[in-house]
């Protein structure tokens, strides 16, 4: 009885340990495995010199948009399986024109990107089933997950517009349960419109501004052009206490329910941004590739 049972037991601790290798070969290669080919590399990179290069640069080395090789840029994916790198690629990029590419030529982008930070080829190439398993290596510490244009656009841009619509629309109007365009309308702000009243949607915009200089201010935060943002400048603190400060402002106006209170602070909060971007976002010399001159930002 008693050896049927030791028996039984080693027999578990066999399956139990085999299961343990299999789990660990199947996610233990990372980058520095040789996991691509030169013949991969080199058609994703032929893909990259006609799509990529006019934001990402000739050597990947940034331009409009960030990096695409080097020590930054690896610190963004360390320890991310290749087959989200590749799902970035295929379903956003090129950002001009997101949604056109193959499986397969996001995976051969992916094998020329490794190459371009100097991870070893192989003779095997990477496929759809490898790059789940195979994790990017780099730099510890991570990236915040935004950049600053994203930032802009997600918190400071609806809120401050928000805000700038008092001058049109009085929000004491719309009360709560109030449906814009109906169940099926679609908008990134229509869905939940009702939930709270206009003059609640004036506080908590006037608080997401308030609140959003210390974003402005984290380390490691790019810009878009992969330039870390200047977030020690002095002027550039300066420019975020400004923001800080016209965001306060435009609380304790809409807490008074005044609409005209709130409509003089609408100058303070485009002031606001516009000190920061005269200096920082809107730089002269924009070409036709780049008529905003974002490779300028930032600097
Ligand atoms: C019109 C400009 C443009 C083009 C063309 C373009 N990109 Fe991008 N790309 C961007 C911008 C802007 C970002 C930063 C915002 C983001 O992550 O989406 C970016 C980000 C990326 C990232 C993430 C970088 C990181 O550090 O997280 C990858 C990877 C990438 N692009 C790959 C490509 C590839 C491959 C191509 C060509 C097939 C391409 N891009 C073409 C503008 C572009
Ligand atoms: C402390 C500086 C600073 C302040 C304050 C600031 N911005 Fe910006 N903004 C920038 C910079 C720098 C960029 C370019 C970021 C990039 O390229 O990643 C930018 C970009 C943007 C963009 C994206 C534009 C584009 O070309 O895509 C929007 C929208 C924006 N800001 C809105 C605002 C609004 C609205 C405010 C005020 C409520 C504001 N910003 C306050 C520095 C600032």
């Amino acid at each position: 009885m008693r050896s049927r049972w030791r028996s039984t037991l080693v027999i578990a601790l066999f399956a139990f340990l085999g299961a343990c290798w299999a789990a660990l070969a199947q996610t233990n290669a990372t980058v520095a495995d040789r996991v691509y080919s030169e013949a991969q590399a080199a058609r994703g990179q032929a893909i990259y010199q006609a799509q990529c290069r006019a934001c990402h640069g000739a050597a990947l080395e940034g331009g409009l948009a960030p990096p695409l090789s080097g020590a930054d840029f690896l610190r963004g994916w360390n320890g991310r399986a290749l087959a989200q790198l590749a799902d970035k690629i295929e379903r956003t990029m090129p950002a001009s024109n997101p949604g056109t590419l193959s499986r397969a030529q996001a995976t051969e982008l992916v094998a020329s990107l490794l190459k371009a930070s100097a991870f070893p080829a192989g003779t095997a190439e990477l496929t759809g089933d490898t790059l789940g398993r195979i994790t990017l290596v780099g730099p510890a510490g991570g990236r915040p997950p935004g950049n600053m244009a994203q930032v802009m656009r997600g918190i400071l841009f609806p809120s401050s517009n928000l805000i700038f619509n008092v001058q049109n629309v009085d929000p004491g109007e719309q009360k709560v349960g109030w449906q814009p365009g109906g169940p099926t309308a679609f908008s990134w702000v229509d869905w939940g419109a009702g939930i709270y009243s206009g003059w609640e949607l004036v506080d908590y915009a006037a608080v997401a501004l308030a609140e959003s200089a210390p974003l402005l201010l984290t380390p490691g935060r790019r810009c878009e052009n992969g330039r870390p943002a200047p977030v020690e400048r002095a002027d550039w603190v300066k420019f975020t206490a400004e923001l800080a400060g016209a965001g306060r402002a435009a609380y304790a106006a809409s807490q008074s329910r005044n609409r005209d209170a709130v409509i003089e602070t609408t100058n303070q909060i485009a002031e606001a941004c516009l000190n920061c971007h005269e200096v920082y976002r809107d730089k002269p010399g924009g070409t036709t590739t780049d008529p905003s001159n974002k490779a300028a930002r930032c600097y």
